[in-house]
């Protein structure tokens, strides 16, 4: 087994305390709760207050982060957050999180590989860390969806959420704990399934973006689950492949929260029972890059994850990405 380069302390969550539940969006889209639950899994989702911006939220649970790891913000090499939907297009939401953070001592940027942003995150810290550029990293997946969606559309609207995670990544201390894996994986080709046609450079805007709403996102749900129980399936037998482990070495499964039908499925897929799966969606729907980190907060406090527990990692976003992670705690 590989000997692993970096590892994982501390971690930290920031989740906003407005709830927006099934029963609100039946009021605003033609839909229901049962249909929701049923299609989803999702019976809430947290949305941010206008304070409540993504470099707020990440500083929120970076601070429980530097806490647990017992360094201050000014030991930080490098902040690397994942998001999709950037507090604003330049500069990068890290670098307002370092401001506000005062992690004056980092290089900052954010990572856009939407629902696989965080286990991207975590990828480039470890190799920062094995090129001997950093020691410790800030990785943080957090996102304000709330903003890039269009509460019209009953087929995405009811999805989505907002928060942020984050956990420190630094050179491995023992020889046993951290980074077993990883695998990342993208194919631009099916881009169009899942993106936001307006705002940017193709599409700058004007008040046609305003009238067809194409500044927000637009998903083709069915295709975007197939390829997701596809890719995470793929992705869950890479990550293990590499590890040198099976799937009965894994204690527990941390999916990227997307729908419960698609968890379920990448479960049975790699093997592990649902008993070893963590799943949250019901109370947070998708938050994107957030999922896993938050998920991964949970389970740390909760005591799910415990010292020399093996955790699998697996996310599907847009791009199409995927990528996956196996991490001894
Ligand atoms: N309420 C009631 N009916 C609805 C709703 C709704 N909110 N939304 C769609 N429907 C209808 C559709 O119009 C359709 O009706 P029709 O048969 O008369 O045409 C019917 O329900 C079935 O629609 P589908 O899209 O086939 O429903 P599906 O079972 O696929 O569920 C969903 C839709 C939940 C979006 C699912 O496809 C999904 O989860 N897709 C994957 C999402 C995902 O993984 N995204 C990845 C990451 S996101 C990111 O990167 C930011």
């Amino acid at each position: 087994m590989k000997r692993p380069v970096a590892e994982l302390v501390g971690t930290g969550r920031y989740t906003p305390s407005k709830v927006l539940t099934n029963a609100d969006l039946e009021k605003m889209v033609d839909t229901s709760d049962e249909w929701i639950r049923e299609r989803t899994g999702i019976r809430e989702r947290r949305i941010a207050e206008p304070h409540e911006t993504v470099a707020y939220m990440s500083k929120m649970a970076a601070e429980q982060v530097l806490e647990e790891a017992g360094i201050g913000p000014e030991d930080i090499d490098a902040i690397v957050l994942g998001t999709a939907s950037p507090d604003r297009l330049l500069p990068a939401t890290a670098c307002d999180l370092q401001a506000i953070l005062g992690a004056r001592n980092a290089a900052a940027f954010d990572i856009q590989a939407a629902c696989s942003g965080f286990i991207y995150g975590l990828s480039v810290a470890e190799g920062l860390i094995a090129s001997g550029m950093a020691e410790h990293v800030l990785v943080v997946g957090a996102e304000r969806l709330s903003t890039i969606t269009d509460y019209r559309d009953r087929s995405t609207c009811i999805l989505f959420g907002d928060g942020a995670g984050a956990t420190l990544v630094r050179r491995a201390t023992d020889g046993r704990r951290g980074i077993l894996s990883g695998y990342l994986k993208s194919d631009g080709t099916l881009a169009e399934l899942l993106y936001r046609p307006g705002g940017g450079g193709c599409h700058p805007p004007d008040e046609k973006l305003l009238a067809d709403r194409s500044y927000y996102i637009k998903m083709a749900g069915r295709e975007v689950f197939k390829s997701a129980v596809k890719s995470m399936a793929d992705a869950c037998d890479r990550a293990l492949e590499r590890a040198g482990l099976t799937s009965e070495d894994i204690d527990l499964l941390i999916p990227h929260q997307a729908n419960i039908r698609i968890i379920e499925a990448t479960a049975k897929h790699a093997g592990v029972p649902m008993e070893k799966v963590y799943v949250n969606i019901d109370r947070y729907g998708n938050t994107s890059a957030a999922s896993i980190p938050i998920a991964l907060d949970e389970c740390v406090r909760c005591g799910r994850i415990r010292e020399g527990s093996n955790v699998l990692l697996v996310a599907f976003g847009g791009g199409f990405t995927w990528a996956s992670m196996v991490v001894r705690w």
